[in-house]
């Protein structure tokens, strides 16, 4: 199931168009690369380190106003996700070590 909803997420990732500013590559673009972050620490532009986990990934999707990632000038678009978007969004990043 896991693998699954990963490839669900793939395809969100596309549709939605998260690719314009997320690669799963390693390299950074407009955002953040979603290649390895997951359980990685991430500095935010106000000081704080955070894990990235469930809760965070789905806070940054949901509420990208609310934390930015340090290093990157344009603030992520918020992008109204249905539930199950998020939830293979979130699968798939996982995925992505
Ligand atoms: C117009 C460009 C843009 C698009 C489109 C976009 N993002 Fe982002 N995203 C960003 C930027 C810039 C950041 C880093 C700044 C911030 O945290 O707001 C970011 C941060 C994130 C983070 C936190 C990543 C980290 O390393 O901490 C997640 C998760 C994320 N985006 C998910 C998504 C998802 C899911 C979609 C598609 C539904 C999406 N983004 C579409 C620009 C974008």
């Amino acid at each position: 199931m896991g693998a699954d909803l990963a490839a669900a997420g793939e395809e969100v990732y596309r549709s939605r168009g998260c690719n314009v500013c997320h690669t799963v590559s390693g390299q950074s673009s407009i955002g953040p690369t979603w290649k390895g972050i997951y359980g990685q620490e991430v500095q935010l532009d106000d000081g704080r380190t955070v894990t990235v986990d469930e809760a965070y990934l789905e806070r940054s999707i949901r509420e990208p106003d609310a934390e930015r990632v340090e290093g990157f000038s344009a603030t992520m678009p918020r992008l109204d996700l249905s539930d199950a978007e998020v939830a293979s969004v979130i699968a798939y990043i996982r995925s992505l070590r």
